[in-house]
């Protein structure tokens, strides 16, 4: 991708959309992993995070689908799984969320420009657009770049016409309100529960799970070792009417099975991955088969909460929605199908 902009004729959002159609799951992979060393290290994992939750193909599979609906029900999809519906909240857990705004305005006067872009290379366009918001806003660029990428892929996956037409409020988040900044929030993410006095007397070390960093209520305890979902289940809060996934009593985390069956239950993990227990051999096969995340990391940045887990305090972001699409999204026969073909 380093064409000059001189090779694009024409002008216009359609050009720019089929500029952006050139780029699949894996090019926005490479991407990503380009621009990690110019993203804060506060939205470095939440950015990876924001790609894995919002795949294209999954999207592009769908549209080409003969009846989507009925395709929807056969993977299973179950919640919030099109950007479309969530173009200005998808991102919430990024630090640059706050950034949201000015980021959509940016992108999308570049998308309706008539000129073509100085470079086709969309690793340079996503800092360039991410430079010139951060100098605007008198910030470091490093807190702007993760969130562009994300507008970059929203206009990709929504098209130009929903991207520049929604209405780009975006929520105030406790992280924002405390003033804290990116160094704070590293701080506390690094941290662990101090276990006072009381651990003399108490074998069990208590952690604490955080499943919303904008939210300063959005905690439950852990013992060490717990798996994530069975401490979440502890938590008698009321979730399912604001998340109708989640189970009555179960806490904010959606569970079905909780023998890594389903795949309800994954998480993206901001935080503390090194303190969740490896991957064993049923969660690398399931979680890709569900397709979540396909890597041979021990403690990959997406997991089966029923499956993972923790050894200390952990930050999670728990994704709109579930579903079983690996197979479909690369073409195989599913679970199902193959199934069905036995008989
Ligand atoms: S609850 Fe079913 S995979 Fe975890």
């Amino acid at each position: 991708m380093g064409e000059s902009g001189a090779a694009m004729s024409g002008s216009g959002e359609q050009l720019f959309e089929a500029f952006l159609n050139r780029h699949d799951d894996e090019t926005w992979r490479e991407i990503i992993r380009e621009l990690k060393p110019f993203i804060h290290e506060v939205d470095r994992t939440a950015t990876e995070i924001w790609f894995y939750f919002f795949p294209l193909a999954l999207l592009r599979g769908l549209q080409q689908a003969e009846d989507p609906e009925q395709t929807a029900r056969k993977l299973s999809l179950y919640g919030n799984y099109f950007l479309k519906d969530q173009i200005d909240s998808s991102h919430y857990f990024l630090y640059g969320d706050r950034y949201w705004p000015q980021v959509k305005a940016a992108v999308s006067e570049l998308a309706a420009s008539t000129s073509a872009p100085a470079s086709l290379d969309l690793a340079s366009l996503v800092r360039r657009v991410a430079s010139d918001v951060a100098g605007k806003a008198r910030d470091a660029e490093s807190l702007v770049v993760g969130i562009t990428a994300v507008a970059f892929m929203t206009l990709q996956q929504v098209g130009a016409e929903a991207f520049k037409s929604s209405a780009g409020a975006i929520r105030k988040s406790s992280n924002q309100s405390s003033g804290k900044s990116p160094v704070q929030i590293l701080t506390e993410r690094a941290r662990d529960d101090s276990q006072g006095l009381l651990s003399l007397f108490r074998p069990d070390k208590i952690f604490t799970i955080s499943f919303d960093e904008t939210d300063s209520s959005a905690k439950f305890k852990l013992i060490n070792t717990q798996h994530l979902t069975t401490a979440a289940a502890n938590d008698k809060r009321d979730y399912h009417s604001r998340e109708p996934r989640c189970i009555v009593g179960e806490g904010p985390i959606p569970v079905q099975c909780r023998t890594a069956s389903c795949g309800t239950c994954w998480v993206g993990v901001l935080s503390g991955a090194e303190k969740l227990s490896e991957v064993a051999g049923l969660e690398w096969r399931r979680i890709k088969e569900f397709g979540y995340i396909d890597t041979d990391e021990p403690r990959p940045i997406i997991r089966l909460a029923c499956q993972a887990q923790a050894y200390g305090n952990v930050s999670i972001v728990i994704p709109p929605w579930n579903g079983v699409f690996g197979k479909f999204i690369r073409g195989e026969k599913s679970m199902l199908e193959e199934e069905l073909e036995r008989l």
